[in-house]
This record gives structure tokens, C-alpha cells and sequence, in this order.
């Protein structure tokens, strides 16, 4: 594959700056665009190009495909990332998930750019029964989240369908399940539980677990996640596709909170308060990998002992 010139939105990011350093380590070039609203600037890849803007400014986001030369390709990973944020600031979680998201499209399809991969959710599958759900299968939100992720989803594709592009775009959205490692955050309570528990435990805290515990959640590892980004972006084979991407493996939240405990030397019981159970919250949660696996050969490799491992060495390092 030619090396790309790749504009990554919310590159300082958890995802999007993995996915700077494995782009980059790919051969190509990487602009970033950021806001920093949750992101870090020591996150963004120190040969990557950063454009300091909000997704959701047009005049903020031009720069970004401007500055620094003509852009091939968008990996659109900037958001609005709490479920619990959704309901308590709706309309920014509106305005970055929707409006960032319809912007972006719209550079994309004034400069020709004919490449971009789009950051989804397994929230828009919401209250749909099926516990592994596939692609084509119903989607139903329960949060406003879930609402927005499917929303700029949809308008991704239905974009790259339009009839009067002077130019194809090519589009490949990423159904991503409860993605962990290093570098997540620990200090956000409104972020991937994963993170908030080794958070607490490093700053010697209590672990709130919501309901029973006895819901689950797809953990994926970061760097599995990026290696299916990487090989979607040149790969024809995933245009026009959605894809769920997990482990394609269930855990529940009380058995996190048990690994996570004896990861700092303590037990479940030492640590957990029970609180009750929150609005918009998925019950069942696993992926259903069998797409992706046909279309582009991709499982995740890291198994959760070793991505659990990594997370934890940082974790106790991390300053935050
Ligand atoms: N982490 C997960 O498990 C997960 C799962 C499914 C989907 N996603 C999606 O993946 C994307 C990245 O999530 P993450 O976990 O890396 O979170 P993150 O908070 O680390 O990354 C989001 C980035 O977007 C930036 N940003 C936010 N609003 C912006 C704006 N208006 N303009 C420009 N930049 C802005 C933030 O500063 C941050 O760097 C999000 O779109 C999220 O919805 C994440």
C-alpha cells in the first residue's frame, strides 16, 4: 500500500493516539486534530502533525486538512465519549458526536478525500435482545450516546452512497465493544469501566459496582483494535462495511472487579460498594466477530491476561 496521508480526528485521544503510532510505524504520515477536551497532548505520536481544534468549528477543522498538505484519508475517532455524559449534556454530546461527525464528512467530500474510517459503537445496539448481535441486525439505542454514535454512523455511509459525489468515498465504520489498555483514562468516572476500576484501585479508593454486577462486557485490547483499523484502511474489501470489533468473549463486571482487586493485592470483597443499577446500561454485552473475520482475516490476539497485564503496568505508573 502507498504510503497515505492520514487525518486522524481526536488523535490525542486513548484510540486515536494508538492508532497514530501504529499508522506512523506503517509508513504513513499522520495529522492529528484535537481539541483536547479529554485527550492529552503528550498522547499525540511525536512525529505526528497536530492542529489544536474542535470538530464540531468548521472554521477550527479546515486548518487540519489544509495545513499540512493534501489529506488521503480520515479516521474519524474524535467524541463525545460518556454514556452518562450523553444525558446530563446532551447537546454536547449532540454537537461533537453529530454535528463534528457531518462536518468532517462534509471536508471530506469538498476536498475529495476518499477514505474514511468511522469510530462506532456497540451502544447503538441498545436494548436489541440478541446478546451477539450482528451487524445487520436491529439496532435500538437506549442512551443518547448510543443515539449519537449511530447517528454520525449513518450519515457516514448514506454520504459515501450519495448519487451526486464528483468522487467516490469510500467508508468503513468500526463497531467497537469495551476497549482497554494502556493509556485509557483512570481519572474520568464517566469513562470504560475497565480504566475507572484500576483508577480507583491506584488511588487506593472503592470500586462502585452498578446493579448485581452480574452484567458483562466485551473487553477488547487497544492494540488489536488499531492492527484492524491499519489493515481496513488500504483493504477494499472493507468498503463500504460496518464491523463489530471485539473479542468476541463476555466477562462480567464482578469478575473484572476480582481480577482487578487481586491485580493491586487485594480481594473483591475488600473493595467493592454496590450502588443501584444506572438508566441506558446494556445488559449482556458480546461481539459477534464472524464479519470481520470472512471480510478481512482479523480476530483479536491479545488474550485478556496479557492486555490486562500491560494495562495494569501502566496503570500503576500512570500519573493520573
Ligand atoms: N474506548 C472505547 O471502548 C470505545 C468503544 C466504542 C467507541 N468508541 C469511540 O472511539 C472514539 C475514541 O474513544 P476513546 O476511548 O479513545 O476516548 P478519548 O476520550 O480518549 O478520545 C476522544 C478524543 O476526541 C477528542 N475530542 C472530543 N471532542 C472533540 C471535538 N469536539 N473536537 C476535536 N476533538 C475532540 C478528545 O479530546 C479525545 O482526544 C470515540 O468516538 C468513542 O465514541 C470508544
Amino acid at each position: 500500500m502507498r504510503p497515505l496521508r492520514v487525518l486522524i480526528t481526536g488523535g490525542a485521544g486513548f484510540i486515536g493516539s494508538h492508532l497514530g503510532d501504529r499508522l506512523l510505524a506503517d509508513g504513513h504520515e499522520v495529522v492529528v486534530i484535537d481539541n483536547l477536551a479529554t485527550g492529552k497532548r503528550e498522547d499525540v505520536p511525536a512525529k505526528a502533525k497536530f492542529v489544536s481544534g474542535d470538530v464540531s468549528k468548521v472554521a477550527e477543522l479546515e486548518p487540519a486538512f489544509e495545513q499540512h498538505g493534501p489529506i488521503d484519508a480520515v479516521c474519524h475517532i474524535a467524541g463525545q465519549v460518556s454514556l452518562i455524559k450523553s444525558f446530563t449534556d446532551p447537546t454536547l454530546d449532540l454537537r461533537t458526536n453529530v454535528e463534528g461527525t457531518v462536518n468532517v464528512l462534509m471536508q471530506c467530500v469538498k476536498r475529495k478525500v476518499s477514505r474514511v474510517l468511522y469510530a462506532s459503537s456497540m451502544t447503538v445496539y441498545g436494548g436489541s435482545d440478541a446478546v451477539r448481535p450482528p451487524e445487520d441486525g436491529p439496532c435500538w439505542p437506549i442512551s443518547y450516546y448510543g443515539i449519537t454514535k449511530l447517528a454520525g454512523e449513518r450519515y457516514a455511509h448514506v454520504t459515501s452512497e450519495r448519487s451526486d459525489l464528483t468522487h467516490p468515498l469510500n467508508v468503513t465504520s468500526f463497531r467497537m465493544y469495551n476497549v482497554y489498555g494502556p493509556r485509557q483514562a483512570l481519572d474520568n468516572p464517566y469513562q470504560g469501566v475497565l480504566g475507572i476500576f484500576l483508577g480507583n484501585l491506584a488511588r487506593g479508593e472503592k470500586v462502585k459496582i452498578f446493579g448485581d454486577g452480574e452484567q458483562s462486557r466485551d473487553f477488547v485490547y487497544v492494540g488489536d483494535v488499531v492492527d484492524a483499523w491499519a489493515r481496513a484502511l488500504g483493504d477494499e474489501r472493507a468498503y463500504g462495511q460496518v464491523f463489530n470489533l471485539g473479542s468476541g468473549k463476555r466477562m462480567s463486571i464482578n469478575a473484572l472487579a476480582d481480577v482487578a482487586a487481586r491485580a493491586f493485592d487485594q480481594t473483591k470483597a475488600d473493595v467493592v460498594v454496590h450502588e443501584p443499577a444506572r438508566p441506558g446500561e446494556q445488559r449482556q454485552v458480546e461481539a459477534d466477530t464472524t464479519k470481520i473475520e470472512r471480510v478481512l482475516g482479523w480476530r483479536a490476539k491479545t488474550s485478556f491476561e496479557d492486555g490486562f497485564g500491560e494495562t495494569v503496568r501502566w496503570a500503576r505508573g500512570a500519573k493520573n
